[in-house]
């Protein structure tokens, strides 16, 4: 089978583990041990931000920085339902209301206009999320967020080595949140981080993160334990050096995917606007004219002939069973892409002739015959 993702772990990362292993410093009272305080460096470092605060995952990444945008009960915060279901969950673990919006049809990621129809009095923060490793258009989102006063909370989790308008993902965001998910362009297994330039954010994200102290048995505010471990920091030291060497091996896979699938008219295949540099932690197609039950024996298809082909997202949030109470705008082109889509593997560890096979695999089964059915 070829896996959707594989972690990329070598020599470097063995090595480190078994030298923090040796060290004995396994961990910090206040999660800021030698390990996770290099790595905040080097991660803020690489994505020009000021300061980096490493967690224990990228939902706790999520939950932290709405906490510390100080949302109260009542409060809304507008998001898509075209994730995973970490994005909401945060918000309501903030204390406040997802209010979700549709997305674009071609990029799959919330627009402005659907975020202006969403927004309310009681509107407070909007989180845009990079989705399959493409970069929300953040600037009209940043637009309204200040016309408003409203906080950007960036869900970049799944857009390491990506960039908008030649600048990191979250440059345009108060806070971007990120995960080290086994499954993600750099891992630590499970982990998180979050960038931000905002020095009170920061300030209060690292309190929420270890029981809201300042010092050991001195808590200020409610926190929780959400603190990196040592040998988790170490690893991702190492992925972090690999990060763009990984993405280049993902964009060389997904070009070469591209001209495969050209050919087969009835896809519409991913997008990389001008001045969006996509990370590719996903190969997203759409099966353009498909109902549900079609995509999803295509899917069952590629997996018998061991593609490791993905569904990312069948079910939008808003149609979960514990969500649905928040479902509020109508949100038809996030449904239609919820039964279109598929994903594809282009992961760094997937080889070129691995690629020409997925290609002429999709391709056979795809061709439009003359009326343009699959
Ligand atoms: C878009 C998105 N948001 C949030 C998360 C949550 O990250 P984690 O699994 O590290 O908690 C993930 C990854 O799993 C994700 O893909």
């Amino acid at each position: 089978m070829i896996p959707i993702n594989a972690p990329q772990v070598g020599k470097e990362e063995i090595d480190a583990v078994a030298k923090v292993l040796k060290s004995g410093i396994l961990t910090n009272g206040l999660g800021a041990g030698p390990m996770v305080t290099a790595f905040e460096k080097n991660f803020a470092s690489f994505m020009k931000a000021k300061h980096g605060i490493a967690m224990n995952s990228g939902t706790a990444a999520l939950h932290s920085s709405l906490a510390a945008s100080g949302l109260k009960g009542g409060d809304e915060v507008i998001l898509p339902s075209f994730t995973f279901v970490a994005t909401a969950e945060a918000v309501i673990l903030a204390g406040a209301k997802p209010v979700f919006a549709d997305i674009d049809p071609a990029t799959y990621t919330i627009t402005a206009e659907n975020i202006e129809k969403a927004l309310t009095k009681k509107t407070k923060a909007i989180m845009p999320v990079d989705l399959y490793g493409l970069p929300a258009d953040a600037k009209p989102i940043r637009e309204i967020a200040d016309k408003k006063g409203l906080k950007i909370i960036e869900d970049a989790a799944q857009a390491h080595g990506a960039s908008y308008k030649g600048k990191p993902p979250g440059a345009f965001a108060d806070a971007a949140c990120w995960s080290f998910y086994g499954s993600k362009n750099m891992t630590t297994g499970e982990g998180g981080m979050i960038t931000t330039n905002d020095d009170k954010i920061a300030s209060t994200i690292r309190l929420i993160r270890s029981h809201g102290e300042k010092r050991k048995y001195t808590t200020v505010m409610l926190g929780h334990n959400y603190h990196m471990a040592e040998i988790q920091a170490a690893i991702g030291i190492e992925q972090l050096k690999k990060l763009l060497g990984f993405v280049a091996k993902r964009r060389h896979n997904a070009k070469r995917l591209t001209e495969k699938l050209e050919k087969a008219r009835n896809l519409q295949l991913p997008t990389e606007p001008e001045g969006f540099k996509h990370s590719w932690y996903l190969y997203t197609v759409r099966m353009k004219t498909a109902r549900q039950e079609q995509r999803d024996k295509v899917v069952e298809e590629l997996i018998e002939k061991e593609i490791g082909a993905v569904v990312t997202y069948p079910n939008p949030i808003h149609r979960m069973p514990y969500y649905s109470k928040f479902a509020k705008h109508r949100l038809p082109v996030t449904e239609k892409a919820a039964k279109q889509v598929l994903s594809l593997p282009v992961h760094p560890g997937v080889t070129s002739k691995q690629i020409d096979f997925i290609g002429e695999t999709v391709t056979s089964r795809f061709i439009c015959n003359e009326k343009g059915k699959y």
